[in-house]
């Protein structure tokens, strides 16, 4: 059984001072966040006060992007091994904004997932479709070469225990979902996408996350369908009062 997994992701937002304000706050939920993995994905330049932040809660931190390189002449660049040093245990890859706004292709990003296999680091592997390429059918297609892109340069025991979010870049920040038999079918293809490319072993250790427009009311409703096992939240992750009804929903 995969235990749940909810990650916030920050993107470019929040002071020190807000990232500390939400964990106190958390700190009254600490018996629900043993029973479910949270990761709180902040700007790097937070990375380095989670540890001493979340003092006793039971979550990890993670990173929203990383090199595709050890070390060495990278100008602004952050290793994977950086992030290990100061604490992360997750990392997102291959945003759709990152895609979007920073040309980050598919082999770009398999090089970056692959520069945190040789760490601990468990990357989070984004995929997802345009709007228009849902329009005109190519959701699978798109979503399996991002995939793809990853496996082909992969062994199936370096795949194991990752975890894969499924974000639709029409559904981020917009109030749009699909609907459940949307959200499901294409999990459901992307779990046996990693049968046919490895074994069922290796594919029942791999979580599969759902992101876009995640709420506290459409929680319960999206994140516990057949092959979801748990959330990529952006927006209302940045406040208790809207990012925790949403690792409730899943108790
Ligand atoms: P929203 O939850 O704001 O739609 O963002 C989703 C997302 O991009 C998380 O990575």
């Amino acid at each position: 059984m995969r235990k749940k997994l909810v990650v916030a992701n920050w993107k470019m937002n929040g002071t020190s001072a807000d990232i500390g304000a939400m964990l106190t706050a958390m700190q009254k939920d600490s018996v629900i966040l043993n029973q479910i993995d949270v990761s709180v994905c902040v700007p790097a330049v937070f990375l380095s006060n989670m540890h001493a932040a979340c003092g006793p809660l039971p979550i990890s931190w993670g990173a929203q992007n990383v090199s595709d390189k050890a070390a060495g002449a990278f100008t602004g660049e952050i290793s994977a091994q950086m992030l290990c040093d100061v604490g992360c245990s997750t990392v997102i890859v291959g945003h759709s904004e990152r895609r979007l706004y920073y040309g980050e292709n598919n082999h770009w990003v398999a090089q970056k997932w692959l520069a945190t296999r040789k760490t601990a680091l468990t990357p989070i592997l984004c995929v997802g479709e345009s709007l228009s390429e849902r329009e005109k059918g190519q959701t699978l297609a798109v979503v399996m070469a991002q995939l793809d892109a990853v496996l082909k340069i992969t062994t199936a025991k370096e795949f194991a225990h990752t975890v894969i979010a499924y974000e639709p870049v029409w559904a981020i920040g917009t109030g749009l979902t699909p609907t459940t038999n949307e959200v499901v079918s294409v999990h459901t293809a992307l779990r046996e996408h990693l049968v046919k490319q490895y074994d069922s072993a290796t594919s029942q250790t791999v979580r599969l996350l759902y992101g876009g427009s995640v709420k506290g009311d459409n929680a319960a409703q999206l994140l516990t369908l057949a092959n979801v096992d748990g959330g990529l939240i952006g927006g209302a992750s940045l406040k208790y009062d809207t990012f925790s009804p949403i690792y409730k929903a899943l108790i």
